[in-house]
């Protein structure tokens, strides 16, 4: 027998092609980049997340001297998502970037560590979270469901 784990996402060449709200979120994940406090990496991301209730939310990365100390943008807009409107679900995030010291125009998708964290927050609030990644430029990636990043994932379940 053969496990196989598949999914598919949506890749737009322009952010013109978006939705209005998409290119609206996107633009801010964009314009949040420059809050990010990076001065070690020189890599800046942002995130905006708009929520069910029609807030929105932002987080940047925050690094320190001591490296495994800093958080990552993902993360910090999760927690303040958490903070300002409990239990309110995120319908989607968008993420983007600034390498301060180099290329800026391809998505990167979430680390393992924010994967892990954005699949305990659609748990939580029993809604998937959409995702739209892209750099400052460049091409856009549209995942419909964070935990799709994340196939056979740990999760509260397991602990039963
Ligand atoms: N980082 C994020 O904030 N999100 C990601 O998805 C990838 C990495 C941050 C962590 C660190 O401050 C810097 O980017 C370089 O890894």
């Amino acid at each position: 027998m053969t496990g196989k784990y598949t999914f598919e996402y949506q890749v737009y060449s322009n952010i013109n092609q978006l939705s209005t709200a998409d290119k609206a979120l996107l633009q801010q994940a964009r314009d949040i980049t420059a809050n990010a406090y990076a001065p070690y990496s020189h890599f800046q991301v942002g995130a905006a997340a708009k929520l069910h209730n029609g807030n929105m939310v932002t987080g940047t990365n925050q690094e320190n001297a001591s490296y495994p100390v800093g958080i990552c943008a993902e993360r910090s807009l999760l927690a303040t998502a958490a903070t300002l409107f409990p239990s309110v679900a995120i319908d989607t995030m968008a993420i983007s970037y600034h390498n301060l010291d180099g290329d800026s125009s391809k998505p990167v998708s979430p680390c393992g560590m924010c994967r892990q964290s954005l699949i305990e927050y659609e748990q939580r609030t029993g809604q998937p979270i959409r995702l739209i990644l892209s750099g400052l430029g460049g091409d856009i990636y549209i995942i419909e469901k964070a935990s799709q990043l994340l196939p056979l994932s740990f999760t509260g379940e397991d602990l039963r």
